[in-house]
């Protein structure tokens, strides 16, 4: 059986305590692992190795080897959706993504596709998921994923490093603009994350990393709004599959993003205080939220802030131990070797 999924209480699984608590971090196949950088360099480019099933799932399985965690992530991007919707994207060595941008209602026609799951590219990620899906041990479980239609959109608006104030002034002066693109991405990933599902995906996660760029105002119009209709419309077609909403930086809006979407667990971020992630807990399980920085830091300095989390939010079967966002690529080995083991042996 899959510890995640007991956790989320798929198929009523019963949950006990003696079981382990289960582990798995965000961009765990990277740039920390040696092993990564080989296979990385080998695919010549970022984007070559998101296209490569036989590499991408040689990546995703990486670190469930090394480290033995509950779950691979699937090896791609959130940015392949905007490119597979017709915009160019290339990933520049030591400087990150560069996505073409729509600026004006006229530029919409950038955007060509119909359906992405037809193109070869996402073909790729499919066939990348069910090779994955192959070679992963029984017990372990395989995540998709996709940005959520805001995070998506503000690289779409070009928001430079997500300059919160740029991305917030077009989202006041150009709604249409903004809403159109919300629309058509969110229709996209709803077509996307099915792809996936079918592919072999036991669970799909949302990234909203940049939903904290929001006024509530904005945040009801393009997280919750988005985000709603693509959990109701996967939840129609795929009841069975679990979905994880990682709204990153709602702060005080976290409550309410919950209530309204019902996802099956919430991401929580670094920043979530642990007395409200026991609030948000007793209503759904929670994923997260160690400060990805303390793996840089020395072994009884980690063991401090595990001690915080666990003692706090891993009474209960309701809990996925995960960072508040992704591993950096400075972590050292064994940090993560010291956190598995760590969590494997924390007595409840
Ligand atoms: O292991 C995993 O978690 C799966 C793979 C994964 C990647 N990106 C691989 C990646 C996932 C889930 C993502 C999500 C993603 N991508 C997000 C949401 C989560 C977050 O971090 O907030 C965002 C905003 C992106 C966009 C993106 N991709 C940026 C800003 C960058 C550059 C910054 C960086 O870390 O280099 C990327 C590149 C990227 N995506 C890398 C990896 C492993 C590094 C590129 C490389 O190895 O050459």
């Amino acid at each position: 059986m899959k510890l995640l999924l007991e956790v989320i209480g798929v198929n009523n699984s019963k949950t006990s305590l003696n079981q382990q608590i289960p582990i798995w971090l965000m961009r765990q196949a990277g740039r920390y692992l040696p092993e990564y950088r080989e296979v990385r360099s080998k695919a010549g480019s970022f984007l070559n190795l998101c296209y490569n099933p036989d590499l991408a799932s040689t990546v995703t399985l990486q670190p469930i080897t090394r480290f033995g965690f509950d779950a691979a992530i699937i090896f791609s991007d959130i940015l392949v959706l905007p490119q597979a919707m017709g915009l160019q994207l290339e990933f520049k060595e030591g400087e990150g993504p560069v996505l073409e941008n729509i600026l004006s209602l006229t530029e919409l026609n950038k955007i060509a596709v119909k359906d992405v799951t037809d193109i070869w590219e996402f073909q790729k990620v499919y066939e990348a998921l069910a090779l994955t899906k192959a070679n992963l041990p029984v017990d372990k479980t395989l995540i998709g994923f996709a940005g959520s239609p805001w995070t998506v959109a503000t690289y779409i608006l070009g928001g430079k490093n997500q300059d919160a104030d740029y991305t917030r002034k077009i989202a006041y002066e150009q709604p249409e603009l903004v809403n159109k693109i919300i629309d058509l991405v969110s229709e996209q990933t709803i077509l996307h994350l099915g792809g996936q599902i079918e592919a072999g995906a036991d669970i799909v996660q949302l990234f909203d990393s940049w939903s904290g760029l929001l006024t509530p105002v904005l945040f009801d119009e393009y997280v919750i709004k988005p985000t709603k209709k693509i959990i109701d419309s996967l939840k129609q077609k795929y009841p069975n599959t679990p979905i994880i909403a990682f709204p990153r930086g709602a702060g005080m809006q976290y409550q309410k993003f919950l209530t309204a979407l019902n996802p099956d667990v919430i991401g929580l971020d670094y920043m979530v205080p642990l007395e409200q992630a026991k609030i948000l807990q007793q209503q759904k399980p929670v994923q997260g939220n160690l400060d990805p920085l303390i793996l840089l830091l020395t072994k009884d300095k980690i063991k401090i802030a595990l001690d915080q989390i666990l003692e706090n939010l891993a009474g209960q079967n309701r809990f996925i131990f995960n960072l508040g966002h992704g591993i950096l690529p400075s972590t050292p080995i064994e940090n993560v070797e010291f956190l598995v083991d760590y969590v494997r042996n924390f007595k409840r």
